[in-house]
């Protein structure tokens, strides 16, 4: 079957929007069973994913996976709170940051919704073979790609201080998304991914951890998932540097913008008064980042520094 001839794309197109049509419906119906509006429900998956992923759920984070404005997301929680699924926490590494946290109450519930539809759709799996089933999931991620380019892009990051747990999910990242030019320092010629330069990148992100040598290393996470890092270099009481990597999917959907204005926050909280960065004339993307950041590039030949005052 060719998409080009007759109508095989559409009838695919077609097919997963009956999908995830039922689904919707399946996720309503159980909703209104339990008192629960559909939103709240959405809500509850995404916090059991957060759960799942060791992912530190916060109400912002929420409102970013469920598009609803802030006040929205306090009143959703609030019922969440009321029924026994939720809890709100303070987190222990920053004290003013709240925490979203699902009980097994929560668990038991989304199960009793997925757990049946699952099984059944594992079962249902097992009439594909292997190299069947990695051409589902090829075709199932590209549709998922066209349909997360189509949303506005105002992604939601969250910096994640590296640790080692972090720094092998970052790693996987890299490998697949990025050479090792772009992700660490790398001697001539071995520019390729080998267990050696695996290696040396945990070493060289490992002698950062907890900020040591004045640098703090952060993960960016975007809907859930790692997509580069970003780092704070302190170079004096007042100016710290900074530069970063996205993959190359994470790439031109304004992550690195708004991984830059959620670090000039950071430097901001830790008292920097100026960050810079440098990039060449080249870099259009770098460039872009740092200007919508507020930040004045100065060009010294193909060389760019740019000075981003904060406060
Ligand atoms: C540089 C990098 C971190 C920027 O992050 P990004 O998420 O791709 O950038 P954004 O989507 O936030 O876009 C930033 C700006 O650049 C523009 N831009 C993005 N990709 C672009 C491209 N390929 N060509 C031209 N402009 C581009 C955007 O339109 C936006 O400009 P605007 O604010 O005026 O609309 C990322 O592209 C990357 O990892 N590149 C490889 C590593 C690298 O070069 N690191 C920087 C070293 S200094």
């Amino acid at each position: 079957m060719d998409v080009d001839d007759g109508d095989a794309g559409l009838e695919l197109v077609h097919l997963l929007r009956r999908i995830t049509g039922r689904l919707d419906l399946m996720a309503a119906e159980f909703a209104a069973a339990n008192g629960l509006h559909p939103t709240d429900l959405r809500a509850l998956i995404h916090l059991l994913d957060a759960r799942r992923e060791e992912l530190a759920a916060t109400p912002g984070w929420l409102s970013g996976k469920l598009a609803l404005n802030s006040a929205s997301v306090t009143a959703l929680v609030d019922r969440l709170v009321r029924a026994g699924y939720v809890r709100r926490t303070r987190d222990n590494r920053d004290r003013r940051r709240v925490l979203l946290t699902v009980g097994d109450d929560a668990v038991r519930l989304g199960w009793s919704f997925y757990g049946g539809i699952i099984t059944d759709m594992v079962d249902a799996m097992r009439e594909f073979d292997g190299a069947e089933l990695g051409v589902a999931r090829r075709f199932l991620e590209r549709m998922h790609d066209v349909v997360r380019a189509d949303k506005p892009t105002n992604p939601v990051v969250r910096l994640v201080p590296l640790d080692e747990a972090t720094t092998e999910r970052l790693l996987t990242v890299a490998v697949h998304e990025a050479r090792p030019i772009d992700v660490m320092p790398v001697p001539e010629g071995s520019d390729t991914w080998t267990p050696a330069t695996e290696n040396a990148f945990r070493e060289f992100h490992r002698s950062h951890f907890h900020g040591a040598n004045g640098t703090v290393m952060y993960a960016v996470e975007s809907e859930g998932s790692l997509s580069g890092m970003i780092r704070l270099a302190r170079v004096s009481q007042d100016e710290a540097e900074t530069g970063m990597w996205l993959g190359r999917s994470a790439r031109g959907k304004g992550i690195g913008t708004a991984a830059l204005r959620a670090l000039v926050a950071e430097a901001a909280a830790a008292g920097v008064r100026t960050i810079v960065a440098d990039t060449t004339t080249g870099n259009a993307a770098a460039l872009g980042a740092l200007r919508t950041c507020g930040a004045t590039l100065i060009h010294r030949g193909d060389d760019v520094r740019a000075e981003l005052p904060i406060g």
